[in-house]
């Protein structure tokens, strides 16, 4: 079983992915390994979500399959049942950080305050998605909360770009960022994977170059 942190230190990006339909699953995952984003979150937020988890689980190697737009248990349960392997939620409740601590599942929880890193903590949580991260603060909140929680890491999500990621990577207490600009939804409707690898292989080139 992968920790939380194990994930976020594998890949650097972490796509965050909207499947509209379950047959672009695999074209889709291909091509963002083959550009070297090896971290894949199938939000929860499409009727196909859960199947194409499925299928890159069963058919893609190389990369790790997890789930995002957790929001209640139920969700975090059907999602290890078709094959997650982390599951990212916008915030929390106590009972799904309970949950997953209980089955020993790697959740990266959403936080946007400090109280709410502190809750967390409360349940053995250290890494965590700042959440919508440019909305709250961004930079600057990532490092202003670097001085009270020197143990606590961050996947930054939310309004991370290709022109904005490599300020998030460089701070000290962040271990990857999210985005959905990796597998924007409009090249995926018109299915221009290699597209979409370009953009993957470009943005891991540019972080090579720091
Ligand atoms: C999300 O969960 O929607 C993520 O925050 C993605 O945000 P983005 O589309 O701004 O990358």
């Amino acid at each position: 079983m992968l920790s939380a942190k194990n994930i976020l230190e594998t890949s650097p990006i972490v796509a965050v992915i909207t499947v509209e339909n379950a047959k672009d699953a695999l074209p889709l995952a291909k091509a963002l390994v083959e550009g070297g984003v090896n971290a894949l979150e199938i939000t929860l937020r499409t009727k196909e979500a859960l199947k194409a988890i499925d299928l890159i689980s069963k058919n893609i190697d190389d990369c790790i399959v997890g789930v995002g737009t957790v929001l209640c248990e139920e969700d975090l349960l059907n999602s290890i049942e078709h094959g997650a392997k982390f599951a990212i939620s916008p915030g929390f409740t106590p009972s799904l950080l309970k949950k997953a601590k209980d089955l020993n599942f790697a959740l990266i929880p959403g936080v946007a305050t400090a109280s709410e890193i502190l809750t967390a903590m409360q349940y053995g949580y250290k890494e965590f998605k700042l959440f919508p991260a440019t909305v709250v603060g961004g930079v600057k909140m990532l490092k202003s909360l670097n001085a009270p929680f020197k143990n606590i890491k961050f996947c930054p999500t939310g309004g991370i770009n290709e022109e904005n990621f490599l300020e998030f990577l460089e701070l000290e207490n962040v271990l990857s960022v999210g985005g959905s600009w990796v597998a924007d939804k409009e090249l995926i409707r018109k299915k221009d994977f290699s597209q979409i690898r370009e953009i993957a292989k470009r943005s891991i080139l540019k972080i090579k170059q720091i």
